[in-house]
């Protein structure tokens, strides 16, 4: 059996530093080293504030930093050095060429492949973090067979679970942890690193396709989950039902489950679109034209249910938010991250400020530079221009606050976004005197006490009643 002694992960971002830390904390015997190119990224991580939040990250950080715990940009001598690479570098959806769109754009795990080939010696197993589409494994395997080194390679799949804002909770204590892969030594090299602190029957192990393949089926599944309710939300809205008391009656049943079926403004976050897109661009490459339809619907959804979320914030507000302020609530694809990629609420401030609306924008963790970074890609031409009334909607329609009250302050509605908690303790009663009449909310999240908020005098709103 190999004994793994020192692990390199090449990406220290929302998946590398919190997994890397997780391993070096139950690990104390590992020396584990996360490597990135971003000179910037890993002095965040070697300093008091961390690039990324997460409840009880910082903590895990400052104990293991300095002792088994190092992140450095000497991405050579780290590779070398390592008995196994994790490969957790980012996949976006491809934006040029073929799939544009669509595919995975995999040209940072290629580049990763061809380095561990080029500076490696020894043996090395080297894994796949990075959610990948199903057969890169082989690309992997064939450019490090590639390496005039003299190396050796495994290669493992061992897709990422955790979910951001609970990131901790979900390394702690996974539901499972999946390593596919062809060398049983190999595979049991990465099992005897989880068994530290995972219980064994929680450790799949599988092939590597199927392991490749189940990290875009759980997406896939997940998302089909809020795109469903989402899609029942429209149908409530139509005829009196109350979503929420939907999801109660049917997630009893045992065989469909109580979570993740929340309505909502839609699902954000880096992975779910990224991940279907993938599925949809694998099953065309297969010649499976109906596979892939069945799953682009569940994007299609998504981007209606934003679209219906403004649509119904408009019409609502006597058919025009030309001039007026509305406080969007939170601005992070979900509570309790910092991370905005593909945020419901960049799209609803989209087509908010189109509509001429100023935005008075509030989030505890998003950065205003952030937030206008985000706006400004999303309201670029085809050339990555903006152009001159766009510029001034940005410019002059927008206004980043330091609290919810401060941003709804003289605000003819405010729109929830985010889940955060502190939204659900505001003084009510203060912000509907500081609006203007009638106080409206949207809550795109089904966040706040509706009755409660109505008969402080608000006109209120949620998904799917
Ligand atoms: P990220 O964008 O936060 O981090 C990726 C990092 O890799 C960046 O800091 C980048 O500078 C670095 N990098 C890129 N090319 C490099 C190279 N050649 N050498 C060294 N460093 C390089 O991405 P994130 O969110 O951590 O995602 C990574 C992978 O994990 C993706 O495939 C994603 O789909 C998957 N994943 C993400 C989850 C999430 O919640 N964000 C959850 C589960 C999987």
């Amino acid at each position: 059996p190999i004994a793994v002694k020192k692990i390199c992960c090449i990406g220290a971002g929302y998946v590398g530093g919190p997994t890397m830390a997780m391993i070096a904390k139950q690990c104390p015997h590992i020396q584990v080293t996360v490597v990135d190119i971003n000179q910037q990224r890993i002095d965040e991580w070697n300093s008091e504030e961390l690039p990324i939040y997460e409840p009880g990250l910082h903590e895990i950080v400052s104990e293991c930093r300095g002792k088994n715990l190092t992140f450095t940009t000497d991405v050579d001598e780290t590779i070398r050095d390592a008995d196994m690479v994790f490969i957790s570098v980012n996949t976006p959806t491809k934006t040029f060429g073929v799939g544009a769109g669509r595919a995975a754009n995999l040209e940072f795990v290629e580049k990763c492949a061809r380095k561990i080939a080029e500076v490696s010696i020894g043996h090395k197993i080297v894994v796949e973090k990075s959610t990948l589409p199903v057969r890169t494994a082989e690309a992997v395997k064939t450019i490090l067979s590639n390496s005039t080194t003299g190396a050796s390679f495994d290669v493992l799949s061992n897709p990422e679970f955790l979910a951001e804002g609970t990131a901790v909770e979900d390394l702690i204590s996974p539901d499972r942890v999946l390593i596919g892969g062809e060398n049983e030594t190999a595979i049991n090299a990465l099992v005897e690193v989880y068994a530290n602190w995972v219980p064994r029957e929680r450790l799949l192990t599988t092939n590597l396709w199927s392991s490749e393949l189940s990290k875009l089926t759980a997406n896939a599944f997940l998302a089909q989950r809020v795109s469903s309710i989402n899609a029942i939300s429209a149908l409530c809205e139509a005829t009196g039902a109350d979503v929420d008391e939907v999801s109660t009656a049917i997630g009893t049943d045992s065989r469909i489950g109580p979570k993740f079926l929340k309505a909502s403004v839609g699902f954000g976050g880096s992975c779910f679109q990224k991940d279907i897109l993938n599925l949809v661009y694998l099953c065309e490459y297969f010649g499976l034209p109906e596979v892939a339809q069945y799953w682009e619907q569940v994007v299609t959804m998504n981007d209606h249910q934003k679209q219906r979320f403004v649509n119904r914030m408009v019409r609502t507000m006597f058919n025009t938010v030309s001039d007026k302020r509305i406080a969007i609530w939170g601005f992070a694809f979900k509570k309790d991250t910092n991370d905005i990629r593909e945020s419901a609420a960049i799209y609803v401030c989209r087509d908010l400020l189109m509509e001429k609306a100023k935005l008075a924008i509030y989030d505890p963790q998003v950065k205003p530079e952030q937030m206008r970074a985000a706006l400004e890609s999303v309201m670029q031409d085809e050339n990555g221009e903006l152009n001159a009334m766009k510029r001034e909607l940005l410019d002059n329609n927008v206004q980043y606050c330091d609290n919810g009250a401060a941003a709804a302050d003289d605000a003819h509605a405010i729109a929830v976004l985010t889940e955060w908690d502190e939204f659900k303790d505001c003084d009510f009663e203060a912000i509907r005197d500081s609006m203007k009449q009638p106080a409206f909310v949207f809550d795109g999240r089904n966040l706040l006490k509706h009755a409660d908020l109505c008969d402080k005098g608000f006109t209120y709103f949620g998904i799917g009643f």
